[in-house]
């Protein structure tokens, strides 16, 4: 098997994972939403950033992080000297909770098997969870996001960094500095070599 024809796999392996969750109704969200938010960016990315779930702009727009939270997401990427198109941005929930609530844990237990598949599909070398949400549900575990951010764990042997949610940057400014600390850290820890390239 080429690189090439690997790479290709992942596209392929999640436009295939996508039209599979179109109708899905596992769960009540799927009742009150406008269209299934499955995620978007790089399939061969090394890098994965994992929100909660859709807000009111993503679920109308159908792409991940686009409102004002998405736009502080956007420039954290720019400061990594990345692209919103060459990582891979997706969420815990796919479709959208009420008035942006955070998933409910039967909620995010339904979810799971397409995010699971997701990450199994993209295999990147690190993976950013944005907030509480996508910390305790990519780790399996009830530690606060501030006791767990700034460290590495791993998930299925993939890094993962949490950090704090843009959300809660925007209305606590202060945050910032820490979350910046952690993105040199994932910065570092993709800069090394890669053993899969
Ligand atoms: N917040 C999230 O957690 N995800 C989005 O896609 C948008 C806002």
């Amino acid at each position: 098997l080429t690189l090439q024809s690997d790479s290709a796999d992942r596209a392929v392996r999640l436009a295939a994972l996508d039209q599979r969750t179109q109708g899905c109704t596992s769960c009540r969200l799927s009742q009150s939403r406008t269209q299934i938010v499955f995620g978007a960016g790089n399939p061969e990315t090394d890098l994965v950033f994992v929100g909660e779930g859709p807000g009111r702009d993503e679920d109308l727009k159908g792409e991940p992080f686009v409102g004002r939270a998405g736009q502080l997401l956007d420039k954290i990427i720019a400061a990594m000297g990345r692209r919103r198109s060459d990582v891979y941005i997706c969420n815990v929930v796919k479709c959208r909770p009420p008035e942006n609530r955070t998933p409910l844990p039967d909620e995010s237990a339904a979810c799971n098997p397409f995010l699971a598949e997701q990450l199994a599909i993209l295999a990147p070398r690190a993976i950013v969870a944005l907030g509480k949400c996508a910390a305790q549900v990519l780790l399996a575990t009830d530690e606060p996001i501030s006791r767990m951010r700034g460290r590495f764990f791993a998930y299925r042997d993939v890094p993962v960094m949490p950090t704090y949610h843009p959300a809660y940057l925007l209305r606590n400014p202060a945050a910032k500095r820490p979350v910046w600390e952690d993105m040199q850290k994932v910065m570092q820890l993709l800069s090394g070599s890669s053993s899969n390239g």
